[in-house]
């Protein structure tokens, strides 16, 4: 695993966009694995700038995102199918067709995550996933305590997570219960892996994903197993790591 330290937000998003930009140039037909959240919103913004400058062409790039909430479709202002519409696909040219999501308004869970898991097949896996972290130590929406290596599923979200996310909409009774999310075992199958994370908030989690034991407890500390991770965080995110870090 690599840490790569920039010293606030901005520098954290720039570092991490052009990690994603180094993959797009080096493989035009990458396959992104996308993550939603405040943390990858600054990671976006520089994308959408570097492709405003004619650094990057998404032409030929196919997008898989890990999760969407159940019950939220694509015109919900809080599914993650209009955030990123919102925070990236409406800004650079990526073929509309060429970007997934798990389908929040989906009648058969049960197929619709077979579905993505068919999906993620046969795109031949993300050439490079994007992460953010949860408070909690959850990667996607795989909360503690789910095992290890599910697929796609349906995952009732934790009462932590549910009032971290609170923030993005007018009320906490808002927030649904209920996601879809990649599994850990979709999220293995990346061949990079890129996490992004900032802020006092997620000290603890970076510690314990990163320099914890592995455990389903802490679902994002299964990273630990996999051989090219990333993780670009700011010295506040970094603080309870080893000093080198930091
Ligand atoms: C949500 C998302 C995760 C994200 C996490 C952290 O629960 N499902 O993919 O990583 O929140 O979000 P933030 O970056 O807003 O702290």
């Amino acid at each position: 695993m690599r840490i790569i330290r920039g010293k606030d937000y901005q520098e954290v998003s720039r570092i991490t966009a052009r990690l994603i930009a180094a993959q797009v140039l080096l493989k035009p037909e990458s396959v992104l694995g996308l993550a939603t959240g405040g943390s990858p919103v600054g990671t976006y913004a520089n994308l959408v700038e570097a492709y405003r400058r004619g650094e990057l062409d998404f032409s030929r790039v196919r997008t898989v995102n890990l999760d969407e909430y159940v019950g939220l479709g694509p015109e919900h202002p809080q599914s993650y199918a209009y955030y990123m519409r919102r925070n990236l696909f409406d800004h650079v040219n990526l073929d509309p067709g060429s970007t997934f999501l798990p389908d929040g308004l989906a009648q058969d869970a049960g197929e619709a995550c077979a579905r993505y898991d068919r999906l993620l097949e046969s795109l031949g896996g993300q050439d490079l996933q994007l992460l953010g972290l949860g408070g909690n130590g959850h990667i996607g929406f795989n909360e503690p305590g789910d095992a290890f290596l599910l697929p796609t599923h349906r995952v009732a979200l934790t009462e932590s997570t549910i009032s971290a996310n609170a923030r993005f909409f007018e009320s906490r009774e808002e927030v649904p219960r209920w996601a879809y999310t990649m599994g850990i075992r979709g999220i293995l199958a990346a061949r990079r892996i890129v996490m992004v994370a900032t802020g006092i908030a997620k000290a603890q989690a970076v510690y314990d994903v990163f320099f914890g034991p592995v455990t389903p407890q802490v679902p994002g500390s299964i990273l630990q197993l996999h051989p090219d991770v990333t993780l670009v965080g700011d010295p506040e995110a970094l603080s309870l790591t080893p000093a080198e870090n930091r």
